[in-house]
């Protein structure tokens, strides 16, 4: 595939270049399940989308010499959308941390100006006996972190100094009111969408940063009249995840405390591997599933596609306003769960277990029955 970087003379309407990353591990998988997804849906809706593959994360430091080479940062500069599948792994795990996979996705994140990740966490009624939680905890839990993703401390220094039993290491957090205040601007935009309830998730009682945080969220619910705002300590908000999921609608919260928190509300929704997030800021928006490369599931054809297939989801409905596609793509998974195939992850002894390929054979089976419905009756059957 062809670098096909926008303003080349091609109406820009007309075709939405996608940049893909597949990565290591798990990604290639899980990234090739969305790809023929998308394909499917820009069949049906006549929308052109051309996929530039590029490498990156550890396959690119075996054959380029860097975990985001040049070029790859060139094309997803010049796209409509990113979608990513996952990095890291093994091989690269003795690197030291300025030179490794995971360098390469903090890297692309800031050099996009991605300063946003949301990630959406939703117990889809199929699944209620796969949750981590009790039925009645988990039913109907419809709730988004958004995750502040350019600053904090895993953009601070980090420091060695001395070896061995004399040996200190540092990482600092920091954030700016300018920082803080535009994910937050985010955030209680995005409850206004939903449901107007925001809560602000920090550690206020020990850290200056997360005072400057509260100060700067209390300040700008000012300007948000509508929206109820709580604030809680992180400790709390884990325990509160777990307890009640569904007193929350959308919450926001500094870089580390997001990566955490988010993994664990996956728990909730039955797997890490269902989760897809946006990645939103001033460059093009980076969809890629939280999970990362899952290296003891790689090249088994056992990983759960969701989280990617649901990405690409996002990407349909938030970049290009493709909200039937994004839909159809949610009720043909919703359909094939309800249909008892599960990859293991998400089986029980009832299921009939598929691997990542068969799932998503059934998720464009169901796909193209929907399509079909909606040519003869129109969307909304
Ligand atoms: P991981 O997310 O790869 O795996 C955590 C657990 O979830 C494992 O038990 C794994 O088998 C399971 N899991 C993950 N994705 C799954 C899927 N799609 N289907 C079924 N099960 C799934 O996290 P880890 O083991 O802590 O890290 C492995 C590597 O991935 C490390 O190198 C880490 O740095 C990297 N990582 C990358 C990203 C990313 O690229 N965005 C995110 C997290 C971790
Ligand atoms: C994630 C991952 C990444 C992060 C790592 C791999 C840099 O854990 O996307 O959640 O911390 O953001
Ligand atoms: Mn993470």
């Amino acid at each position: 595939m062809a670098v096909h970087p926008n303003g080349n003379g091609k109406a820009k309407d007309s075709v939405k270049t996608i940049v893909v990353l597949p990565g290591d591990g798990i990604g290639p998988e899980v990234t090739s399940a969305a790809v023929n997804v998308l394909k499917d849906c820009s069949a049906e809706s006549g929308r052109h989308f051309e996929f530039v593959e590029m490498p990156f994360g550890g396959i690119a430091i075996d054959r380029c010499g860097a975990p985001l080479p040049a070029e790859t940062l060139i094309a997803c500069r010049a796209a409509d959308a990113v979608l990513l599948g996952a990095v890291g792994g093994p091989k690269w795990d003795g690197l030291p941390l300025d030179l490794r996979p995971e360098s390469g996705l903090l890297g692309l994140r800031r050099e996009l100006g991605l300063f946003v990740n949301l990630r959406p966490i939703r117990v889809r009624p199929a699944l209620l006996g796969v949750s981590a939680l009790r039925p009645e905890l988990a039913r109907g839990v419809d709730l988004e972190i958004v995750r502040e993703l350019a600053g904090g401390i895993y953009f601070g220094e980090h420091r060695t100094e001395g070896t061995d039993s004399s040996a200190r290491a540092t990482d600092v957090e920091s954030y700016s009111t300018q920082e803080i205040e535009r994910v937050a601007r985010f955030a209680f935009d995005r409850a206004t969408r939903r449901n107007n309830k925001l809560a602000s998730v920090d550690k206020a009682n020990v850290l200056a940063s997360s005072v400057l945080w509260r100060q700067v969220v209390t300040k700008l619910a000012g300007s948000y009249p509508g929206v109820k705002l709580d604030h809680l300590y992180v400790d709390n908000t884990a325990l509160q995840l777990v307890i009640a999921p569904r007193q929350f609608d959308v919450m926001v919260t500094s870089n580390m405390f997001g990566d955490i928190l988010s993994d664990g509300a996956a728990g909730v929704a039955g797997s890490l591997g269902l989760i897809p997030s946006m990645s939103w800021g001033l460059g093009p928006s980076l969809y890629e599933p939280i999970h990362g490369s899952a290296p003891s599931l790689a090249g088994r054809d056992v990983a759960c596609p969701i989280g990617a297939i649901s990405s690409a989801a996002m990407m349909l409905r938030e970049s290009f306003g493709m909200d039937a596609e994004a839909a159809a793509i949610d009720s043909a998974v919703d359909h094939v769960l309800e249909s008892g195939a599960r990859t293991p992850d998400l089986a029980t002894p009832r299921s009939t277990v598929a691997g990542c390929s068969g799932f998503t054979g059934r998720v464009r089976e169901s796909l193209h029955e929907q399509f079909s419905l909606h040519e003869r009756y129109g969307w909304g059957v």
